[in-house]
């Protein structure tokens, strides 16, 4: 294993996502956010990063969150569920983040409904990672240590 260098990595959660587990199974799946947050987190120290493992219903707070906690990050990921396909406040927030930003989704966004295939988020993203369900962030998780070691 290798040691913890004290990197961190954000990974935002957006409105919902607290309810996985009972949330749409099929689409989703049966784990909880509880249970992606303890697979990222031992995921990430084997890695060697600290995972900041966040999640909020409210566009307000996770538009604080980056603003607050980027400049201690080394990259972000985000879900930021429906968030993704209506705003332009946290386009705007990741806009000014000078660190990776990889967009994961759960589900497959391109083979449900149309209103699900645009993204306020990917022009900003360094890449998006979606339908793999909670391996998305694992996925995600390997792309960010990809890049923050090149
Ligand atoms: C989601 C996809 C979004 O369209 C949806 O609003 C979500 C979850 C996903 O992880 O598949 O809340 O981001």
């Amino acid at each position: 294993m290798i040691e913890n260098s004290g990197k961190y990595i954000l990974v935002l959660n957006g409105p919902n996502l607290n309810m996985l587990g009972t949330r749409e199974p099929e689409i989703y799946g049966s784990k909880t956010l509880e249970d992606i947050k303890d697979r990222v987190t031992s995921h990430g120290k084997k890695l060697g990063y600290l995972i900041d493992f966040r999640q909020s219903n409210s566009e307000g707070e996770l538009v604080d969150w980056i603003q607050q906690e980027c400049g201690k990050m080394s990259a972000i990921i985000i879900n930021a569920g429906a968030y993704t396909h209506t705003s332009v406040a946290l386009l705007d927030a990741l806009q000014t983040v000078k660190i990776p930003i990889i967009e994961v989704h759960l589900s497959n966004i391109f083979k449900r409904e149309k209103f699900r295939h645009h993204s306020y988020i990917s022009p900003v993203a360094y890449g998006v990672i979606c339908g793999f369900g909670e391996n998305s962030y694992i996925l995600a998780l390997e792309a960010a240590h990809d890049i923050l070691n090149v």
